[in-house]
């Protein structure tokens, strides 16, 4: 399936790893410009350099998603290096977890902030040009954390704060041809999650929770996303597309 992704520009919000940086390679894979933005500038360069070393077309934008100068910069680059934008992926997102008695104001900021106005500030500078050119495509990385986890008050009230942004806009964007839709990821093993305490338990026990008995690749949710983000999937808008090995049903 040709997804017409040639002569896009995409901009990957956390793509210096992850889930971010696998998105990124499959969007230019498929012939898009992408633009690596991402608060660890030295990881976003050597992703952007990786992908440039394999022939695909990368920029690194070093800046924190939730400060609007920084947004207003990664546009500005954007426009001056790859000369338009039309794939948003608001991936910038992280947990920081506990039980709501533990829970710090900090905990709360944080993560809702880069989750949930990362998302509005990005989705609010490329809008303007996605108007006017008529096309657009924004995929926003949701979780399946979104029906709610015990111990992730903040980031399960983010992550279905974001579905809520992405329905919104799907409404609002739509006669413009742009299209919002979310992917909701189950456990993809990433840094992220190799860093939290207790992995190797939690990844047996999900895995055993999991009807594709496996745990998530950071190339299951590119695949979601880069199909979201296609000429393929113009008529379908305002959805959150669970890819989770089955444990969305379970
Ligand atoms: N890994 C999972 O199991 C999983 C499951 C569901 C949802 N998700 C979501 O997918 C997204 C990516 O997760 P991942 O596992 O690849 O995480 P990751 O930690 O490997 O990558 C996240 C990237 O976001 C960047 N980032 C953090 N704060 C930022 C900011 N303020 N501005 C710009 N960039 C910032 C980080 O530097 C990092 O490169 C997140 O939104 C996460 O919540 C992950």
């Amino acid at each position: 399936m040709d997804l017409g992704l040639e002569n896009k520009v995409a901009i990957v919000t956390g793509a210096a790893r992850g889930i971010g940086a696998a998105t990124a390679r499959r969007l230019a894979a498929e012939g898009a410009s992408v633009v690596i933005a991402d608060i660890n500038g030295e990881g976003a360069a050597a992703t952007a350099a990786a992908m440039q070393a394999d022939g695909l077309k990368a920029h690194a934008v070093a800046g924190d998603i939730t400060v609007a100068a920084d947004v207003d910069r990664l546009m500005a680059e954007t426009l001056e290096r790859f000369g338009g934008v039309h794939i948003l992926v608001n991936n910038a997102g992280f947990p920081r977890d506990g039980r709501l008695t533990k829970l710090t104001e900090t905990d709360w900021d944080l993560v809702v902030d880069v989750i949930l106005k990362g998302a509005f500030l990005a989705s609010k500078a490329v809008m303007p040009h996605m108007i006017e050119q008529r096309w657009g495509r924004i995929v926003n990385i949701s979780s399946r954390a979104h029906l709610g986890n015990p111990g992730q008050a903040n980031y399960s009230a983010a992550k279905a704060g974001i579905i809520g942004l992405t329905r919104a806009l799907s409404l609002e964007e739509g006669r413009y041809e742009i299209t919002v839709n979310a992917v909701a990821p189950g456990f993809i093993e990433t840094e992220m999650v190799q860093e939290l305490p207790h992995y190797a338990q939690i990844k047996e026990r999900v895995v055993r929770g999991t009807p594709i008995p496996r745990v998530g690749r950071p190339d299951d949710i590119a695949d979601a996303v880069a199909f979201l983000a296609s000429e393929r999937a113009g008529f379908i808008s305002g959805e959150t597309l669970h890819v989770t090995g089955g444990r969305y049903a379970s």
